[in-house]
């Protein structure tokens, strides 16, 4: 079985994907958040940031890009390849208004056609492998009746699937009939990803589709950094799981204190963090309001520190 940590742009960058890696085990590999191509530009290093060698130490790492440009593309790609990457995933799920208006992410969807362009032209002129990441269409599921065989002429590393519209965003619950759909009609490797956040919803999920190998958690994962683990069998003891939180957020809050200027900036990082582990902990909405409300970074670390060393419960 194979687990990719889903990318997800604000939360799971290199900080993150450092720190994870340094405390929990699970995952087989990390997808970073998407980077956008620019038109007729060359790449600084200040744009792939994220994605340098130098700034990586966890687990291996898949870039996402986002666009529709497939000069663009074929540049980028060149790049990411002389930073020694051989696979790299497109963005075709990004449900945001401001980027599927532009088509771009899930805004590509309704145009099989020029999905169809933009990958004959990056797969011919790259040596890199792709993956697609994609949700089941924009506006329709029927969309997906296109999308496959345009899917299907290329060999791709593997074809991530959410099963949720564009248009749905996050609302309402993943479309299991059309994963299965896609699932029996896809040439290419099928990755599960969307709400797997227990290890009771990954075995319902594994057991309807015996025949996928590989999933992809976000959210879940965020919320309870155990879960990859759990999946794959690990049992570790309460104790020693509250010390590993505790010691990974210690980490991840030094790692965002060197490159966040102002206690704003890191403050908010953090307490988007929060906004998902809270939910591992009893009584977590109560420690999330006591850190919304902190403004300063001494009362923020004052207030983790003393919810750490009340001794909390970690719930799952
Ligand atoms: C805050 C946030 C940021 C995200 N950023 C990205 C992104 O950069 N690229 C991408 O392909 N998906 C992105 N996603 C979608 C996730 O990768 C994933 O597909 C989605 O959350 C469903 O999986 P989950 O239920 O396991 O979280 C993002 C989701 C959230 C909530």
């Amino acid at each position: 079985m194979h687990l990719t940590l889903a990318p997800l742009k604000g939360f799971t960058e290199a900080p993150y994907r450092n720190a994870a890696a340094a405390f929990f085990t699970g995952f087989d590999a990390a997808m970073a958040p998407f980077v956008v191509t620019i038109q007729g530009r060359k790449y600084p290093n200040s744009h792939l940031k994220d994605l340098l060698p130098e700034n990586n130490h966890g687990w291996p790492v898949i870039p996402q890009v986002l666009s529709n440009d497939a000069a663009g593309f074929v540049k980028l790609a060149a790049r990411l390849c002389d930073l020694g990457y051989a696979t790299i995933n497109w963005n075709l799920g990004c449900p945001f208004p401001r980027v599927a208006k532009k088509a771009r992410g899930s805004g590509l969807l309704p145009d099989p056609e020029r999905i169809d362009r933009i990958l004959d032209q990056v797969l011919s002129e790259t040596t890199v492998r792709l993956s697609i990441k994609t949700r089941i269409g924009r506006f329709d599921v029927e969309e997906m009746e296109a999308l496959l065989p345009v899917f299907n002429r290329y060999p791709l590393a593997e074809l991530i699937i959410h099963p949720r519209t564009g248009i749905q965003m996050y609302a309402g619950e993943p479309d299991l009939a059309t994963f299965a759909n896609c699932l029996e009609s896809s040439k290419n490797p099928v990755v599960y990803n969307g709400d797997i956040n227990t290890v009771a919803d990954f075995r319902t999920l594994a057991d309807r589709y015996a025949s996928v190998d590989r999933w992809m958690l976000g959210r879940g994962a965020l919320a309870d950094p155990f879960l990859p683990g759990a999946i794959k069998g690990l049992d570790i003891p309460h104790a020693d799981k509250l010390d590993s939180i505790r010691r990974f957020h210690d980490r991840l809050f030094s790692a965002y204190s060197e490159i966040l200027s102002g206690p704003s900036h890191l403050g908010d990082k953090m307490k988007g963090f929060w906004l998902y582990l809270s939910r591992s902990f009893e009584d977590g909405r109560k420690i999330l309001k006591k850190i919304q409300k902190t403004r300063k970074t001494d009362h923020y670390a004052d207030v983790v520190k003393r919810f750490f060393d009340n001794g909390p419960t970690w719930i799952n």
